[in-house]
């Protein structure tokens, strides 16, 4: 029995997706025993010039039309956005139909519901491509580590912004030059502030840390800082002191709770997520019994991610012959969020200061008050404008924030330019 397939969207997704389930139909059938049908697809405009052609029988604008198709039992969901694309898959899951999705704003947002709906229906809900790009990293969360209790999930999970922090640090690319590059490779989002704001990895994030610890964090408890404030003097800066700047998605289990934050980040520049470099993404996991793990590889494009769902197609579809009913591969419980400002984490800290006797003094007794404990620090320039740069041992947020405004009250500060976390394994 063929098993026919409707695309909610073909863009970046969706058109190489779609070129491989037409063009190799015959060859995914000799190699999974599946034969898999594109019956419908949904898109904006029939006009657009695209990659792909698409056959125009396939073609509509209403994408009610492939939901609501008797003879599309899978839903692929590559439209983007929360709307109308949550409603649809929800239609789609009430009707008895797979879906498989690429979104991981809707998944981060509305997971937990549609996998509960999906649960109702006894259909798959799949979303690897959401995280990662091409990197399987939904798969061994929820079915390969699914018997371990996880301390840790970090890494790089935004190819746009690694893509940029990669392009300005090696080559001295402009921030907006490398941006448009991204946007020609079909890296970014239908609007990129998403990935340069932080908001994307956020998603991300939260859908890791809700897999690997058993609990739905919502995108509204992870903390955000984008990379638009990165200045080009302290990536600079960080690269003589043997560190690499990367947006870090970062979330723990500890016995207070859960954190889960996305930030700029220097890394040492010997850890491995040090030399993820361009569209790459990589995702480290720890637990007590299988220590680290690293996953990593193209984090975004049309090809990469493509294989992804398609992977998911292929495992929902098998699901679908197999019937009568799946069984949910997630479930979630209780768990507490700890309040950001109780993490704790390294930094470093640029003041421009005069260059006055005392002036160090006053500083460190400022961090010093504000119980933050200074590990190294640097001076450059004299008299009216000098630099001071600063890496501190492990502190509370709270901590540091309040010794940064303390700061404020000393003369003798011009401005504290920068404030990074750092994210070392060094004491
Ligand atoms: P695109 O903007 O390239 O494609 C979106 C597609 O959806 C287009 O074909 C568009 O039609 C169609 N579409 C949008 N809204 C509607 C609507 N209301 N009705 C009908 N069709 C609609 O997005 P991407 O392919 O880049 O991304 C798709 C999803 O995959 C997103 O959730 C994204 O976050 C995720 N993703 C993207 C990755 C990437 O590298 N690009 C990587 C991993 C995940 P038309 O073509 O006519 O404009
Ligand atoms: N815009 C996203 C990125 C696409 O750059 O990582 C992959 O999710």
């Amino acid at each position: 029995m063929a098993i026919g397939i409707g695309l909610l969207g073909s863009g970046v997704v969706g058109g190489a997706l779609l070129r491989r389930l037409i063009e190799d139909r015959q060859a995914l059938g000799a190699r999974t025993g599946l034969d898999l049908e594109v019956r419908k697809v949904a898109v904006r405009s029939v006009d657009k010039a695209r990659d792909f052609t698409i056959p125009r029988h396939l073609l509509t604008t209403d994408p009610e039309e492939v939901v609501g198709d008797p003879g599309v039992h899978l839903v692929v969901e590559v439209m983007g956005g929360l709307n109308p694309a949550g409603e649809l898959v929800r239609k789609a899951l009430r009707a008895g139909k797979a879906v498989v999705t690429a979104n991981k704003e809707l998944m981060a947002a509305r997971g937990s519901e549609l996998l509960d709906e999906a649960a109702k229906t006894g259909v798959s809900l799949l979303f690897e491509a959401s995280v990662g790009g091409g990197i399987p990293i939904i798969r061994p969360l929820t079915e390969t580590l699914a018997g371990e209790p996880l301390s840790r999930v970090m890494g790089i999970v935004n190819g746009t912004t690694n893509y940029l922090l990669t392009r300005m640090s090696e080559d001295g690319a402009q921030f907006e030059d490398a941006l448009h590059e991204a946007q020609a490779k079909g890296y970014a989002e239908a609007d990129p502030t998403a990935d340069v704001s932080g908001s994307d990895a956020v998603a991300k994030a939260a859908i890791l840390a809700s897999l690997a610890f058993g609990t739905v964090v919502h995108p509204a408890q992870v903390y955000r800082e984008g990379i638009e404030d990165v200045q080009a003097v302290d990536v600079a800066y960080g690269a003589t002191l043997g560190y690499v700047l990367k947006l870090l998605a970062i979330a723990d289990k500890a016995e207070e709770g859960i954190t889960v934050r996305v930030h700029p980040t220097f890394v040492d520049s010997s850890h491995p997520l040090a030399a993820v470099r361009g569209v790459a993404n990589a995702v480290f996991v720890e637990g007590p019994e299988v220590g680290e793990l690293l996953f990593s590889g193209p984090g975004a494009g049309g090809g990469p991610t493509a294989t992804a769902v398609l992977g998911d197609v292929i495992d929902a579809a098998r699901e679908l012959l197999a019937g009568p009913r799946v069984t949910p591969r997630v479930r979630f419980g209780p768990g507490r969020i700890v309040p950001f400002e109780e993490s704790i984490t390294k930094w470093y800290v640029r003041l421009r200061v005069l260059d006055a006797p005392g002036v160090l003094a006053a500083v460190a007794a400022a961090f010093g008050q504000a119980d933050v404990s200074i590990k190294s620090v640097w001076q450059e320039g004299r008299g009216d404008e000098a630099t001071l740069l600063m890496i501190t041992h492990d502190a509370k947020e709270a901590n540091l924030r309040a010794a940064v405004a303390s700061l404020a009250d000393l003369d003798i500060l011009k401005e504290v330019a920068a404030s990074i976390r750092v994210q070392s394994d060094e004491p």
